[in-house]
């Protein structure tokens, strides 16, 4: 069995990783800083009897994802796990990072899922993760593009867990706040909120998928607020969203005076 991991020299990629070579899988593992890629795969290999091998790649490039599904054609499980966010006010945002961050989050995603998917088909055991998160079930302003993002991701593996029935086995990991680099990356100075062991995440996600869960949000209280909210009101959920967003942006700190 051969994995493919995007987003695997850090956060959860990285103990994606881990976690399924030490359950058996050949790896192919991908992101752009190669060296980081290179200590893991060494690591890894120390530790487990599995295969691994780099691919260097911005995934956001539509060439290099041409050529990832060339070099590796026989997947049986896909992590579309590469992905990030941009914390701050949608006008103050470049526009260019913004559609980076859709290449990746929607695009890279889409594409992987769709060359996999029909070399799984006929496979037995075939499945895909991909990853959403808990800003997929609500608009979040002040971290709107992102969330919309991860809305996609959400519904269309929803409806693609429909369609595989049977055939494939696909699951939207939908995490809450963890302890990776996303929130540094995102431009958050300090997170307030509380944040998961991001092995507690990806172990358990793993479980759920074997179990054949098609949504899975990791961690009790993250559950418990994903299914509150669907009692309040958006526009409520808004409220609280931006000013958690605004005031812990390290980009918008203007829009705390605007919105007192
Ligand atoms: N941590 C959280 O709180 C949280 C919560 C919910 C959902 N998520 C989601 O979880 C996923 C993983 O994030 P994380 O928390 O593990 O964050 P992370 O530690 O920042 O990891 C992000 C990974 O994505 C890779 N990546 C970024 N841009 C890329 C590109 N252009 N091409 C290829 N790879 C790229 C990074 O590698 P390189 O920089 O080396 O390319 C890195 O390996 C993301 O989809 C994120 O949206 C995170």
């Amino acid at each position: 069995m051969k994995a493919l991991v995007t987003g695997a020299s850090s956060g959860f990629g990285k103990l994606f990783s881990y976690e399924l070579a030490r359950k058996g899988y050949d790896l192919v593992i991908v992101a752009r800083r190669k060296e980081r890629l290179d200590k893991i795969a060494k690591d890894i290999l120390k530790q487990y009897k599995v295969n691994v091998e780099v691919f260097q790649a911005d995934l956001t490039e539509h060439a290099s994802l041409q050529k990832l599904v060339e070099n590796y054609s026989d997947i049986d499980l896909l992590v579309n796990n590469a992905g990030f966010g941009i914390v701050g006010k949608f006008i103050d945002i470049e526009l260019e990072r913004e559609l980076k961050m859709i290449d990746l989050n929607i695009k890279a995603l889409y594409f992987l899922t769709k060359k996999y998917a029909k070399t799984m088909l006929g496979k037995k055991n075939a499945g895909i993760i991909n990853v959403a998160s808990t800003a997929a079930f609500q608009p979040l302003p002040g971290f709107t593009t992102y969330a919309a993002s991860k809305a996609f991701v959400l519904s269309f593996t929803e409806a693609l867990n429909y369609e595989f029935k049977g055939a494939i086995r696909i699951m939207a990991l939908c995490p809450g706040p963890a302890k990776t680099e996303f929130f540094n990356q995102a431009g958050v100075s300090k997170m307030k909120l509380k944040e998961m062991d991001p092995e507690k995440v990806v172990k358990a996600a793993l479980h759920a998928f074997e179990k054949g869960r098609k949504i899975y949000i990791p961690g009790m209280a993250n559950r418990f607020i994903v299914f509150i909210q669907r009692f309040v009101s958006n526009t409520v959920v808004m409220k609280f969203a931006a000013k958690l967003f605004y005031n812990e942006s390290k980009h918008s700190l203007n829009l705390q005076k605007e919105e007192r």
